[in-house]
């Protein structure tokens, strides 16, 4: 957005910012998550990040489609909110020394970046619908149910695959 114009003037208008800030947030995941598998030492815990990245990769692939399909060349912006998330699950990494507890931080931080996707592509598929965009409400709604079910694997690796229970005792 510029400081002399204000780029956003409609819902439509808002809808495709919308999806350029979580076009953008996709591909920074892209590239955060292969560092917190590197970091991950829980079994459990590196091979559900190993399969979100590629499932992440495919959402990306999918955000190309809804683009195609709107009209719109395919683009990110800047999505201060990520970035935030991103930089203090980096900063967290590199302060924590115990190899248990990091697996406790990386599921925390992992878990807010689901959250925050959860409740862009939430918002996008409401919009899609309220603007009649239903050509692009299927291919939102498999990005959002597979941050739902990444949500709940990591809750299901902190609680029952040991991660909580060995940072306590560390
Ligand atoms: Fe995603
Ligand atoms: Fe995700």
């Amino acid at each position: 957005m510029g400081i002399f114009s204000k780029d956003i003037m409609t819902m439509e208008d808002l809808f495709i910012h919308g999806l350029r800030d979580i076009y953008y947030a996709e591909q920074q995941i892209t590239k955060a998550l292969p560092k917190m598998i590197d970091l991950a030492t829980n079994r459990d815990l590196g091979t559900g990040l190993r399969n979100h990245l590629e499932e992440t990769k495919k959402q990306i692939e999918r955000l190309d489609q809804v683009f195609a399909k709107l009209g719109e060349k395919p683009s990110g912006t800047t999505c201060p909110a990520i970035d935030g998330i991103i930089k203090e699950a980096d900063e967290t990494a590199g302060e924590v020394a115990d190899k248990a507890v990091l697996d406790a931080a990386i599921v925390a931080n992992c878990q807010s970046v689901e959250h925050y996707e959860i409740s862009r592509y939430g918002t996008l598929i409401a919009w899609a619908e309220e603007l009649g965009r239903d050509e692009v409400v299927r291919l939102l709604t498999d990005n959002l149910n597979e941050e739902k079910a990444a949500n709940t694997k990591l809750n299901t690796v902190a609680l029952r695959k040991g991660v909580n229970t060995k940072a306590s005792a560390a």
